[in-house]
């Protein structure tokens, strides 16, 4: 049996309408900052914002869910004594002085700025998941996502990959905020799974993973590709740089290509492809 539980924040029930007559799926609608009893096997923690837009239309929100919401789910990991995996993010390394991010980094985090209700909050749930570790014993696992896009992604969240491909296909003007030399490193949803659930039933690593691609590109290359996949008439236009916005994203995976056996398989020409399809 497959419980989910959303608030519907920023979830669709349209995104899992092929699963809800399924009798081994069942949809809960339940906001993870209220305790709640069930009896499960294992606990994959994905609850929280991801889009800079909708994690900062309520920051407060964003805290509870990671840290009273991790709570809520380290305390079931507990009762039931089950594994349970928290989805961390490459935020909690901030702007960061090394590159690319190891996972032995600490980060370069801003603790008072628009993101930090989310990068903040990733550290401190990632800290309540290894105190449940070390305090009883809990068997946990962290991994740190870098940016993942792809079909089904909310169409007008506000991340980059979305606003390019909107605005691609309107032929509008594609605004990049800031520098052109800013870079990140995209994952395809489908590699992430892959990664997520490795880490799952990987035994006895309670230290924090990268899952991400490491295939760097420049958020202008990024731009470029979508205008040609989109065959669009759209110019690149550069505005103001976003508050605390990180210059630099590649993940260092020799972790997860060690112990998880892992490496991404879908480059990113394919899986914007797809994406595109999902959103024309
Ligand atoms: N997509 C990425 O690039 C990325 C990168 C790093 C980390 N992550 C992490 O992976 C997870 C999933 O990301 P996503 O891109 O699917 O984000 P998303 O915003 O698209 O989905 C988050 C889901 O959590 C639900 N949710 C939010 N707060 C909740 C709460 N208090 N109780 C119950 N449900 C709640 C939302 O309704 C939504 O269905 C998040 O924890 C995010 O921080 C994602």
């Amino acid at each position: 049996m497959f419980n989910f539980f959303d608030n519907l924040h920023t979830g669709k029930k349209s995104n899992i309408a092929h699963l809800l007559n399924n009798p081994k799926f069942s949809l809960i609608i339940h906001d993870i900052c209220t305790p709640i009893y069930l009896e499960v096997d294992g606990i994959f923690n994905l609850a929280c914002p991801a889009s800079p837009p909708k994690y900062q239309e309520d920051p407060i929100q964003t805290v509870k869910t990671c840290f009273i919401g991790s709570f809520n789910m380290l305390g079931m990991a507990k009762r039931l004594k089950i594994p349970i995996l928290l989805a961390s993010t490459s935020e909690i390394y901030g702007d960061p002085l090394m590159h690319p991010q190891k996972e032995n980094y600490w980060g370069n985090v801003n603790t008072i700025g628009p993101r930090s209700c989310y990068d903040e909050g990733k550290r401190i749930s990632e800290t309540l998941f290894s105190d449940y570790k070390n305090q009883h014993k809990v068997d946990i696992r962290i991994a740190r996502i870098f940016n993942t896009y792809g079909p089904r992604m909310s169409k007008k969240d506000g991340r980059v990959v979305s606003n390019f491909i909107n605005q691609a296909l309107l032929n509008k003007n594609i605004k990049i905020y800031g520098k052109s030399s800013k870079t990140r490193s995209f994952c395809y949803v489908s590699d992430l799974i892959d990664g997520l659930i490795k880490l799952f039933f990987k035994q006895k690593y309670h230290l924090p993973v990268n899952i991400g691609n490491p295939n760097e590109t420049s958020i202008v290359m990024l731009a470029k590709k979508i205008i040609k996949l989109t065959e669009s008439k759209s110019k690149i236009i550069y505005t103001k740089a976003v508050v605390d916005d990180p210059r630099k994203r590649k993940p260092d995976i020799s972790i997860a290509k060690k112990v998880l056996k892992w490496e991404p398989s879908i480059n990113l020409e394919q899986g914007l492809k797809k994406t595109i399809e999902y959103f024309i």
